[in-house]
Formats: structure tokens, C-alpha cells, sequence
């Protein structure tokens, strides 16, 4: 019987968040790992079996997607991204998946967006036209790019760059995108033909998110706004490649010009529970700063 709810990407941030708010909801997980072994940690919860699912290898596919009835398909920030999300698409097709659940962007559905926004709408586009079931998540920055972007800064520092300017971001706690998916997964009939934006509770500036910092870590943490240009060579000397240096400053542009405000009450809604508060995270992450 096709039950299993497949997650793609299961190691990552959002990935790894969903196959425990599943797990926790008694489902049956099958976690799409590209290393069994990053994937051992995700086997031990209860309910949980990993399945090698390396995106480019169509052998894996086919096992992967085999007695699925829902999926949650995450594919990572690639240049190929939506490549991947056609393949994944085509194969939960071919299987005969009931339902996916898609990890899009905020904004992908407007015009003319920027290279984030586009390809997620590519994707987007795609899943509608295959004829399957879908249902479109939007969620805005993720709370957990600090610990991914910043904590080394911050550790060592006490302060961390963006090229913001006074830009506020709802940033949403990936554990929160988790339990959205895991309830849309649970019940996708429910929400067949829908795209959900989610956001965290409030729409924080810069210099904000380091006043929380201060609070939960005892010491003052400091925000600074730094040109784009002086960003641009900061990611190039990290290594970035171009497309990705590009994109991620198309996205400091849309925040510093107001564009990444917008707050949504759907977690709340769905959940019927507030979304956790930067603070919280802050909390939660502690170690890492
Ligand atoms: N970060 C944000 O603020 C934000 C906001 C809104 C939307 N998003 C969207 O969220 C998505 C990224 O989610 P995330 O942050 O959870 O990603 P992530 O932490 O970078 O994880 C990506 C996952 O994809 C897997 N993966 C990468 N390449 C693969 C391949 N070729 N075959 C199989 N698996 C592969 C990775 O496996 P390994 O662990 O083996 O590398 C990992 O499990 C993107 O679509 C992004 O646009 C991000």
C-alpha cells in the first residue's frame, strides 16, 4: 500500500526538521538521504527508514519513490535547481505519488521576482502542469541561517554583516516549516491546490535580531550594515560561486527596500499555535554563538 510519506533533501535544514515533526506524529517516514550514513541519525527515530536518494542517479529514484503516497519535495540552493525539482517531479509521476508537498520561496509567485523567486516558480509551474496533487509552501528567510551563515562571526566576534540597511525580514524557525509540512502531509487532500507563505511572528531589522542576540547571550552583539560591494567581495573570498553571490545579494536588495516585511498568520492557523520567536531560537541554538 502506498503510505510511506517520502521526504527529499532529509538531511538538510528543513529536511530534517520535517522527518521529526512526522515521526513525532506517528507516520511512516521514508527519509531520502544522498549519504546513508549522514542519514543515520534521522534511522533512529521512531517510524523513521532512510532510502538512498542521490538526485542524479535515476536508479535511486525509482526505489525511492516506490509504495509512496506523499512526498515533501526539497531540493537544495543549486544552480540546477529546478532540473532536479523535473526529475524528482517526473519520477513521484511515474510512481504514482498521491500528493506533493513542494518547498518553494516567498515571493515566487510575483513578478518579476528575483533569480530565487524564478526558479522556485519554474518549479512551481512544472508540479501544477504535471496533473498531480501539489501543495506550494512559501516560507521567508529561515531563522537557522544564522547558525548556517553567521555563528562563526558572532562566536568570535560579536557581531555578524549583512548588507541590509534598516530592512526588516520575517524570518521564520525552520522547526515550524517542519510541522507545517508534516500536517499538510498528513492530511494533503485538505490542502490540495493551495500555496501557503509562512513567516515567523515578527518582522525583525538588523539591528534588532542583535539586540535579541544580546539578551539571550549576555553580551552586546552588534549588527553592521556593510556596502554591496564590500559583501560581494566578502563571498567571492569565501569561495561562493558567482550565481550564488548574485542571487544572495538580489535578496539583501529586496530586504533593504522593504520588500521582505510581510508577515503571515498561516502557522498560527494551521497549527494553532503561535510560530516559535527569534528569541526562542536564539535560545534553543545557544552553543552555536
Ligand atoms: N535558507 C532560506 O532562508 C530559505 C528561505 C526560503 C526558501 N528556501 C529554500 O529552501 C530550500 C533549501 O532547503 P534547506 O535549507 O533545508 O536545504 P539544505 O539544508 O541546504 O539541504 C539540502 C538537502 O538537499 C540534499 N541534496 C543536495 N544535493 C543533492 C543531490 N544532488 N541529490 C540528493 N540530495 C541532495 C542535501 O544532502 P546532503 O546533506 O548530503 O548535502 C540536503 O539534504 C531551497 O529550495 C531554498 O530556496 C530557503
Amino acid at each position: 500500500m502506498a503510505n510511506k510519506i517520502l521526504v527529499t533533501g532529509a538531511t538538510g535544514t528543513v529536511g530534517s526538521a520535517t522527518v521529526k515533526a512526522l515521526s513525532s506524529l506517528g507516520a511512516e517516514v521514508r527519509a531520502g538521504v544522498r549519504s546513508l550514513i549522514k542519514g543515520d541519525n534521522l534511522k533512529r527515530l521512531p517510524g523513521v527508514e532512510t532510502v538512498e536518494l542521490n538526485f542524479s542517479r535515476p536508479e535511486n529514484l525509482a526505489v525511492a519513490f516506490t509504495g509512496v503516497g506523499a512526498v515533501f519535495l526539497i531540493t537544495p540552493f543549486a544552480q540546477d535547481q529546478v532540473e532536479m525539482a523535473q526529475k524528482l517531479i517526473d519520477a513521484a509521476k511515474g510512481a504514482g505519488v498521491k500528493h506533493v508537498v513542494r518547498l518553494s520561496v516567498i515571493g515566487a509567485d510575483a513578478e518579476p521576482s528575483i533569480q530565487i523567486g524564478r526558479w522556485h516558480r519554474q518549479a512551481e509551474e512544472y508540479l501544477k502542469a504535471s496533473g498531480l496533487p501539489y501543495t506550494l509552501l512559501r516560507p521567508g528567510g529561515f531563522m537557522q541561517n544564522f547558525v548556517n551563515q553567521y555563528a562563526t562571526t558572532i562566536k568570535e566576534n560579536n557581531v555578524f554583516y549583512q548588507p541590509n540597511g534598516e530592512g526588516r525580514a520575517g524570518y521564520i524557525d525552520v522547526r515550524d516549516i517542519g510541522a507545517v509540512a508534516a500536517h499538510i502531509l498528513m492530511n494533503p487532500s485538505e490542502h490540495a491546490g493551495l500555496a501557503y507563505t509562512l513567516t515567523g511572528p515578527q518582522a525583525l531589522s538588523g539591528h534588532e535580531v542583535a539586540e535579541i542576540f544580546t539578551t539571550v547571550l549576555g553580551r552586546p552583539i552588534h549588527y553592521k550594515d556593510i556596502p554591496e560591494d564590500a559583501a560581494r567581495t566578502a563571498m567571492q573570498q569565501q569561495g561562493l560561486p558567482d550565481w550564488m553571490t548574485e542571487s544572495l545579494l538580489e535578496l539583501s536588495a529586496i530586504t533593504r527596500a522593504g520588500y521582505t516585511s510581510g508577515l503571515t498568520s498561516t502557522v498560527q492557523e494551521m497549527l494553532g499555535r503561535e510560530p516559535h520567536t527569534f528569541q526562542q531560537f536564539v535560545e534553543a541554538h545557544k552553543d552555536c554563538f
